[in-house]
C-alpha cells in the first residue's frame, strides 16, 4: 500500500535539465536524477552489484544507466534492469514538475530487487584440480613480436619451465607481450569496494586477456616464476602494467579477509644490462608477499654485468652461453616445485594472520578503541 506522499523540491527544471545524470539528495535518500528527452527520472543512487554511484555513471541510449563502476545497467526512469535482467531492478521514485521545481516523493518508491547475474568465471573459489605439480610462467618482456631480439629473460624462463617438465610437472607460459589488456584504470581509487575481484575491468570487457594471468596465478598453477628484464632501473613496464591489474587479487586480502592466493609459491628471473638487481627483486619479493605466495630458499636468480658495460651484444652472449645461468634456471624451478609440493602434500591452508602490521590493518582502531 502507497504511504503518505512526501515530496521533496530536489530543484528548479531549468537549472535540472543541464545535466543529464548527477546525483542528488533528498532528505535521506541518495538519488540518481537524470533528464533526457524532455523527460526526468529519479532512481535510487546505489547500484545493485556492490552500491557503486550511479549518478556518477553514464546514459545509454535506449535509457540506461551505466554503473561507472562495474558497468551493470538500471533504466534512468523505471530503475529496471537492462533487457534479461529487468527483474533485477533499483528503487524508482514518483516525480512531479510544480511551478518550475521539481519534486520527488521520497516515501513511495518502487522496491530493490536483487536478481543474481552468473557469476564470472574467474570468481569461483580456488580449489586445487588433482594431477601433476603446475608451474606458470610469466613474461614480462617487452618486443616487437614481428623483429623478434633475444630476451635473456626470456631465455632463462624457458630453461626453468624445461627443467620443470623434465620434474614432471606441467608448465604454462604467458607472455604479456602477447596478451590484450587494458591498465589499471584506478577502480580502487573510486572505492575500496569499486576495485573486486574479479577485477572490475575484467567483468566489464570480455575481450580484456588479463584474465590468463588472473586464471592461471589464482586458480591453476601451484608455482610461478616471473621473469622481468630491468629498465632504467626497474622491472619491465609490462610488469608494473600486470602489477597494478593484480590489485584486485590484494584487495580481498587486506579489505575482506580472504585469500585467493594459498599454498602457492613464486620465484623471480631478473636480468639487467646494467644494475639494480636488488631493488627490482626486493620489489618483486614485496608485492608477491603481499598476494600471499611462499618463496622457496634463494627466490630469485639473476645476472648484470654493472653499470660500466653498455655492449648489449656481449651481455646477451653471456645470457645465451652461460651454463651457469641455465642451471640456475632450472635449480629455480626445482626448488619452487619443492616448496609447492610439500605445500600440496600437507594440504596446509595459511591461517589468517593477526591484523596489526599488515597492508590495510587498522592500528590506532585498536588504541582508540581501548581508550
Ligand atoms: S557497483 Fe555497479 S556495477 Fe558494480
Amino acid at each position: 500500500m502507497a504511504r503518505e506522499a512526501q515530496w521533496i523540491d530536489i530543484g528548479a527544471e531549468e537549472e535540472l535539465k543541464k545535466t543529464p545524470l548527477q546525483h542528488i539528495t533528498a532528505k535521506n535518500a541518495a538519488l540518481a536524477v537524470s533528464f533526457k528527452d524532455g523527460e526526468f527520472g529519479a532512481v535510487s543512487n546505489a547500484c545493485n552489484h556492490v552500491g557503486g554511484p550511479l549518478g556518477e555513471g553514464r546514459i545509454d541510449d535506449a535509457g540506461y544507466i551505466q554503473c561507472p563502476w562495474h558497468g551493470w545497467k538500471f533504466h534512468r526512469c523505471t530503475g529496471l534492469g537492462e533487457p534479461g535482467f529487468e527483474e533485477d531492478r533499483v528503487p524508482s521514485f514518483p516525480l512531479k514538475l510544480e511551478k518550475g521545481r521539481v519534486l520527488v516523493d521520497i516515501a513511495n518508491p518502487t522496491k530493490r530487487n536483487k536478481k543474481p547475474h552468473a557469476p564470472h568465471p574467474l570468481a569461483r573459489d580456488p580449489v586445487r584440480a588433482p594431477g601433476p605439480l603446475r608451474l606458470a610462467g610469466i613474461s614480462t618482456t617487452v618486443m616487437d613480436t614481428g623483429n623478434p631480439r633475444f630476451s635473456g629473460s626470456d631465455h632463462l624462463l624457458d630453461h626453468a619451465l624445461d627443467a620443470a617438465r623434465k620434474l614432471g610437472a606441467e608448465t604454462r607460459l604467458i607472455k604479456l607481450n602477447e596478451l590484450k589488456f587494458r591498465a589499471c584504470e584506478g577502480y580502487f581509487s573510486k572505492s575500496l569496494r569499486a576495485c573486486t575481484w574479479p577485477c572490475s575491468i575484467t567483468q566489464m570487457d570480455a575481450k580484456d586477456e588479463m584474465d590468463r594471468v588472473y586464471e592461471a596465478l589464482v586458480h591453476w598453477a601451484d608455482a610461478i616464476i616471473v621473469a622481468t628484464p630491468i629498465r632504467w632501473g626497474a622491472a619491465s613496464s609490462l610488469y608494473f602494467k600486470m602489477v597494478e591489474r593484480l590489485n584486485c587479487v590484494q584487495v580481498d586480502v587486506s579489505t575482506k579477509e580472504k585469500q585467493l592466493i594459498g599454498n602457492k609459491v613464486a620465484g623471480f628471473i631478473v636480468v639487467g644490462g646494467q644494475d639494480n638487481i636488488q631493488a627490482v627483486a626486493g620489489s618483486m619479493l614485496s608485492f608477491f608477499a603481499e598476494l600471499g605466495f611462499l618463496f622457496p630458499k634463494f627466490p630469485y636468480i639473476a645476472h648484470s654485468r654493472g653499470w660500466s658495460h653498455e655492449d648489449m651484444e656481449n651481455n646477451v652472449r653471456i645470457v645465451r652461453e652461460s651454463k651457469a645461468l641455465a642451471q640456475g634456471a632450472a635449480a629455480l624451478a626445482a626448488r619452487c616445485l619443492d616448496l609447492a609440493g610439500k605445500l600440496v602434500a600437507a594440504a596446509e591452508v595459511p591461517t589468517l594472520i593477526e591484523r596489526g602490521g599488515l597492508k590495510g590493518r587498522p592500528v590506532m582502531a585498536d588504541i582508540m578503541d581501548r581508550d
